[in-house]
């Protein structure tokens, strides 16, 4: 009974995290925008071997990112020579420019036949994190397939996406297609670490003038068996991300033996302090009014409490807080988080240290900026002997529209109820993870993140963990997803208002 009621709160948290507004969408009718020439999104037998085959290749490269200063450059390199060799079209269409950036990131423009239609951008990284052998149930960077799931670092995170861009283009571009609506494919190389591919084809389209009607990236995915007694699958569509900050305490005092000690000492002023940055959580931030209509509307489809508890959230808003608190994933989404990662002090046995240093990495809730998280860490540090050095940080990104006249959003809503229509449910959330996505708020105030993806809550722990898969068929339906998701994109600008009859 306790789990259940956490895992709807779960629910509810991720809902919570909704800010402007909160739709259960019903996306666009997709006949509405189909044109007669419109190509359907089946693939041939040969097609879909070669399609999991060239994953299989892809996953083979260890395109690794140690660190921000050390990756396989050679395997880096030896991506982009693969993917000219299985996607042949890609590279030789007239239409389509390549461009390698930064040395080892791609950026494609595929010119469209409609110029007076506003670009989109499409992105994803082919660099993963390490994969250390032990725990895989087959090694990390063999693309083995096994009862129709394919095991590997990177099929989830995320060169599924990569390879799913490319696929699907090369699969329209064989059957003749030519978009309307131009577009953009962004393939990053170090989104493990700095992102610097990706700042490069920012400040690159940005130097040429481009302004995107949107981007999507890597991020949401549809949420499936979350909570008992739910059922329906929820396709959750990112519209923001939590902010970051890297701060360093450190606290000097003057060094000694260790024979006559002083009373205080660097290591125990220091490790007071962070003690009281991990005691004192930063305060819950629940989310905003419109949300209390879709949580009536989800409580119909529960049973007594947990019904009554959805339909009077600020009612109950001190039990949902506690229950959320106790689930580090929850606990991410309702406030910003306070990590302890780095404690430094000491050298030898018999001498008292000067100076001791902590990292703690604060993810700041769409709620807060850094500079509020920075006065409220001071505030309950309390010590003016800690000295505060921010070593790197950034905002939350701003919320993106997810109304009736967001195009990006409508657009995935309508790819996601063609592609997968037993999802019904689509919900914009924070994401609590970063993405190459973020350099880009300078072109589109539309940033979505979302895998058209199955996630169920083991798949959480795979991803930088081991045993990273993914089945053939959630990769053929994620070719498929783009598939139609770049010919639903050659709409005119406006969507049209879609079904809001709840
Ligand atoms: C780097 O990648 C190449 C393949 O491109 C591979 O042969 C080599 O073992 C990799 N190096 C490391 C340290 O993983
Ligand atoms: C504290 O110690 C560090 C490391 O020795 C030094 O770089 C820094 O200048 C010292 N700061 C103060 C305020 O004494
Ligand atoms: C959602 O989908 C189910 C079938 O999967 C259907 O029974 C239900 O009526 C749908 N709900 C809405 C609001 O359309
Ligand atoms: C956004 O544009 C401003 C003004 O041109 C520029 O200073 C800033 O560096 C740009 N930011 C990014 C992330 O490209
Ligand atoms: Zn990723």
């Amino acid at each position: 009974m306790a789990q259940r009621c956490v895992c709807v709160l779960a629910l509810v948290a991720m809902l919570l995290l909704v800010f402007p507004t909160v739709s259960i969408s019903m996306g666009l009718r997709s006949e509405e925008h189909q044109r007669a020439s419109r190509i359907p999104s089946q693939f041939s037998k040969e097609e879909r071997v070669a399609m999991k085959e060239a994953l299989k290749g892809a996953i083979q490269i260890p395109t690794v990112t140690f660190s921000s200063e050390k990756s396989n450059t050679t395997a880096l390199a030896e991506f982009g020579k693969y993917i000219h060799k299985v996607f042949p079209t890609v590279v030789s269409t007239s239409f389509i420019q390549h461009e390698v950036v930064e040395e080892y990131s791609h950026l494609f423009t595929i010119q469209g036949s409609d110029p007076s239609l506003q670009p989109y951008l499409l992105m994803a990284h082919f660099d993963v994190v390490p994969a250390p052998e032990e725990g895989w149930e087959v090694p990390p960077f063999s693309g083995l397939e096994r009862d129709g799931v394919i095991y590997g670092r990177g099929t989830l995170d995320d060169k599924n996406s990569v390879m799913a861009l490319l696929q699907a283009l090369e699969l329209l571009l064989i059957r003749k297609y030519i978009p309307r609506r131009s577009f953009f494919i962004s393939l990053g190389h170090d989104e493990e670490s700095s992102g610097t591919g990706a700042q490069r084809i920012s400040a690159l389209l940005q130097s040429r003038g481009v302004q995107l009607a949107f981007i999507v990236d890597e991020g949401g995915f549809i949420l499936d068996d979350f909570i008992p007694n739910f059922k329906k699958p929820i396709a959750l569509i990112a519209v923001s991300e939590k902010g970051s900050m890297n701060l360093m305490l450190q606290v000097n005092m003057t060094s000694g033996h260790s024979s006559a000690p002083p009373k205080e000492t660097s290591i125990g002023i220091l490790a007071a302090a962070v003690s009281r940055l991990e005691q004192t959580p930063m305060p819950i931030i629940f989310g905003s009014g419109t949300l209390v209509t879709v949580l009536q509307q989800l409580a119909n489809e529960f049973p007594f409490p947990v019904n009554i508890i959805l339909s009077n959230p600020w009612l109950f808003e001190p039990l949902i807080s506690r229950f959320m608190e106790r689930n580090p994933l929850t606990n991410a989404i309702i406030r910003t988080t306070t990590a302890l990662t780095i404690f430094k002090a000491g050298v030898k046995f018999n001498v008292i240290p000067p100076v001791a240093q902590a990292t703690v990495n604060f993810r700041i809730h769409p709620g807060q900026t850094v500079q509020e998280v920075l006065e409220l860490t001071k505030n309950i540090v309390a010590d003016n002997r800690v000295q505060f050095h921010v070593l790197s940080a950034f905002d939350p990104l701003p919320v993106s529209p997810s109304d009736d006249k967001a195009l990006g959003y409508q657009l995935l809503c309508q790819t996601v109820q063609s592609v997968f229509p037993e999802v019904n449910i689509t919900a914009p959330v924070t994401s609590i993870g970063n993405t190459d996505s973020r350099f880009f708020t300078n072109l589109t105030t539309g940033i979505y993140r979302f895998y058209p993806i199955y996630i169920q809550p083991e798949d959480f722990k795979r991803i930088h963990g081991v045993n990273e898969k993914i089945s053939v068929q959630a990769y053929e339906t994620q070719v498929k997803f783009i598939f139609e998701l770049i010919q639903n994109a050659d709409t005119d600008q406006e969507p049209v208002s879609h079904l809001h009859k709840l």
